[in-house]
């Protein structure tokens, strides 16, 4: 497989293709560490198009780009600061971007304009976001992360916890794991905040087993990978309808106690209320190393993009 556009975690079917990736993740991680890295994309631009906020997706993916030897130009709030605000349209934007620039890293409001701008480009479109689409290089560091800390991938039990509506990280994340072996989810949410139905199709379409609740401490005990997001502010139309969800779910040490001793803790990050900060020295808690962990799939990732591999 040959990777272009990164547009949905659909696209990626081939396990060892995700392995391939996986190891030049840890090598970049090794050579990092040791102060050794190569310069691969010397003479490389990555455009970093951001209409939605971002501490972690653009910093790690710009990040990445310089410890590799290339060059970035950024736009963190292309909606003011972009001519977007003139009325240009997001095809005409991309299109000459473009032009200037080896790769787009684009984060977008609007479901399918990762797709759409990856019509138009004339190099490759990796989706940061797209609305309540999809994140998928958030869901390929997640999958390292789970392989990082539990040493395998398949024979897992997967809650996925709080805003499924609208948790973009949730949707590329669940794809990406039905492609393992003996994978249970349970998913977690009030029913305002309930997955999808294209997302349970495609599950039940690939034969895998999952079941929804409404209350974490049915799950607590059986799961390996307690995956936890933030009820999405930014997608309610009215203020009152998430002031009454935004705490549906929130971790501390009580309910810490009845979670499986062997699980990890996941967030894509950031949160607001649902983990709270004395759940952070728990050794289960894996969110920051998460996170550290985006920076070397995204090296691994530009890098395979960018060499054609
Ligand atoms: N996880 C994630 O996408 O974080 P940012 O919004 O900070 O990029």
């Amino acid at each position: 497989m040959k990777l272009n556009h990164v547009i949905s975690t659909k696209q990626f079917l081939d396990l060892s293709f995700l392995d391939k990736l996986f190891r030049l993740a840890d090598e970049m991680q090794e050579n990092d560490k040791n102060n050794n890295l190569p310069s691969p994309l010397k003479d490389k631009v990555l455009a970093a198009v951001f209409y939605e906020p971002s501490t972690r997706t653009r910093f790690s993916f710009e990040s990445a780009m310089y410890k590799l030897g290339g060059g970035v130009i950024t736009t963190e709030s292309a909606s003011h600061f972009s001519s977007a605000i003139k009325g240009e349209s997001l095809s005409d934007s991309i299109k000459v971007i473009s032009s200037y620039a080896d790769v787009i890293v684009l984060r977008h409001p609007k479901k399918g304009s990762a797709k759409l701008a990856s019509q138009v480009s004339d190099v490759p479109i990796i989706n940061a976001g797209d609305g309540t689409g999809e994140h998928p290089t958030q869901a390929l560091l997640d999958l390292y992360t789970i392989e990082k800390e539990l040493g395998h991938l398949d024979n897992l039990r997967v809650s996925l916890v709080g805003d499924l509506l609208n948790g973009r990280t949730i949707h590329s994340l669940l794809i990406l794991l039905s492609l393992y072996k003996n994978i249970k989810f349970f998913f977690v949410s009030p029913p305002q905040l309930a997955l999808p139905r294209e997302y349970k199709e495609h599950l039940k379409k690939k034969r895998i087993d999952f079941k929804e609740v409404t209350d974490i401490n049915e799950v607590l005990d059986k799961t390996d990978v307690l995956y936890m997001t933030r009820v999405q502010k930014e997608r309610f139309k009215s203020e009152y309808e998430y002031q009454k969800l935004k705490n549906a779910y929130v971790l501390d040490k009580k309910t810490l106690q009845k979670l499986n001793k062997n699980a990890i803790i996941m967030h894509p990050l950031p949160r607001v209320t649902e983990i709270s900060i004395e759940v952070d020295s728990d050794k289960r808690a894996a969110y920051f190393r998460q996170a550290k962990n985006g920076l070397y799939i995204r090296m691994a990732l530009l890098k395979m993009i960018l060499e054609g591999e």
